[in-house]
């Protein structure tokens, strides 16, 4: 099949590469062309494990090409729109500037019997709002609402092995003819033994969003059990180990810490508030409300550590950073937790040093007034605090012992409850951690 992307970003990129290697011919379509520029020389433009290889192997057939002309998309019969929908600057919406322009510039390139295949996290009411304006101009092309639910640094894998896939179709003919169509564009490893939910477009919609309110709950939930943990001394770890063993609750997504950031939890349960109010049902998700206030909470949280384990003072303390990206495995530091605590540690005098393996460029462009360095033992020399605040594998492995030797006096605040506490405690360093009371 010929097969268009629009965006090229962390979701379309991969995409395109992932329906390219299934055998279709695809054309990725980015007004960036910096990004498109990168992509044609087979390099991917963000950190994605996974994505230069496939890039360099599906590129090599021919089946995939960029282009910054919104015309190239033309000839394509499936077009996946994957663009981006953020947080508006003024308030907590989804910004919908980028779908509609995507929209907008594929209307005159379709054909009859054309699919438009919308995967941006969008507000609920949008697939039916485009779905009319690609009616009133293409009456032969149909839209379908076909979420994704990829996470960064897992992307290649979960968008060829996704968890479910669903259709958001119209009623009728028009609608068993996209299934049709979806179910032939992912044949193979995509849809072998992958549960089908086929809906209207409001569910498909909001599954997206219920998903990702979910998890980000879960993450408040123990985030608030070790405010609790912290006031009566208990262990968060041990807790979320506990409850984790009973099926219905499950282990995954329990970790206590820092809490979400990234360009999806944090803005996405906003964009819904913001609909739901807009819907009249903002009741119905208060309580997401309190997820924000929670998992921003822990930042501050964070911060009031680090002074207390200073006495209170952080003017002109030299403290260490590790981590600046939103989690392991991504250079994407969109609201991310660590470097909001690195920045706010700054603001109140500290003298703050930064290291993340691959997030330090993207980070300095954010928060160019912080220094960053190389590496974990470059940051904590002269340090007299230093605090892990992403789990990159190569700092959960850190030898306290060595590192004890840099700095100027060992104390470890661990954001992620990701080190071990014995071992650091054995090696001389006072061990503190978000969740687990003043052990
Ligand atoms: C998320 C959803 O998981 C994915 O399905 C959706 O398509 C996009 O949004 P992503 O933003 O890539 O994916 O990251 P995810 O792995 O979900 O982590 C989000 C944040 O939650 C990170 O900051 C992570 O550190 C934090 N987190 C995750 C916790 O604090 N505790 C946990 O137990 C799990």
């Amino acid at each position: 099949m010929r097969i268009s992307v629009i965006g090229c970003g962390y979701l379309g990129a991969v995409h395109a590469a992932c329906m390219a290697k299934l055998g279709h011919v695809v054309t990725g379509f980015d007004v960036d062309k910096e990004k498109i520029d990168a992509l044609r020389r087979g390099e991917a433009p963000f950190f994605e494990p996974g994505l230069p290889a496939l890039l360099t192997e599906v590129m090599a057939t021919g089946r995939l090409s960029f282009s910054d002309d919104p015309a190239a998309v033309a000839g394509s019969n499936v077009h996946f729109v994957c663009v981006g929908t953020p947080q508006v600057s003024d308030g907590n919406a989804a910004d919908m500037t980028y779908v509609d322009a995507a929209v907008t510039s594929l209307l005159p390139h379709l054909a009859d019997g054309d699919l438009v295949v919308g995967k941006s996290t969008v507000p609920v009411g949008s697939a039916e709002r485009l779905a009319e304006q690609i009616a009133s101009t293409s009456p032969g092309a149909t839209l379908v609402w076909n979420p994704e639910f990829l996470r960064e640094g897992f992307a290649v894998k979960d968008t060829l092995h996704p968890d479910r896939l669903v259709y958001g179709v119209p009623e009728g003919d028009a609608g068993a003819r996209a299934v049709e169509i979806l179910d032939e564009v992912y044949a193979g490893p995509i849809a072998e033994g992958t549960p089908r939910i086929v809906s209207d477009y409001a569910t498909a919609q909001l599954v997206k969003v219920a998903a990702n309110s979910f998890l980000a709950t879960k993450i408040s939930f123990i985030n608030a059990m070790a405010e609790l943990c912290e006031a009566t001394g208990a262990d968060v770890t041990h807790l979320a180990e506990a409850i984790g063993h009973d099926e219905r609750i499950g282990r995954r997504f329990l970790n206590a810490g820092l809490g979400f950031g990234g360009g999806c939890l944090p803005k996405d349960i906003r964009a819904f508030m913001a609909r739901a109010d807009e819907l009249g049902v903002d009741q119905a998700l208060s309580f997401l409300r309190e997820v924000d206030a929670i998992n921003l909470r822990r930042r501050s949280r964070m911060v009031t550590l680090a002074s207390e384990e200073l006495d209170g003072t952080l003017e002109g303390r030299r403290i260490a950073v590790l981590g600046a990206s939103f989690k392991p495995n991504s250079d994407d530091v969109r609201d991310s937790p660590a470097l909001d605590v690195a920045a706010k540690l700054r603001e109140l005098g500290a003298q703050v040093v930064v290291t993340d393996p691959e997030a330090n460029a993207n980070a300095k462009a954010r928060q160019p007034q912080l220094v960053f360095v190389e590496s974990a033992e470059d940051a904590v020399v002269d340090a007299e605090l230093v605090l892990l605040l992403t789990e990159w594998p190569e700092f959960v492995q850190l030898d306290p012992v060595a590192l004890a030797k840099l700095v100027d006096s060992p104390r470890m605040l661990d954001g992620r409850n990701a080190l071990d506490p014995s071992a650091w405690r054995d090696a001389g360093w006072t061990y503190r951690a978000l969740g687990r009371g003043k052990h």
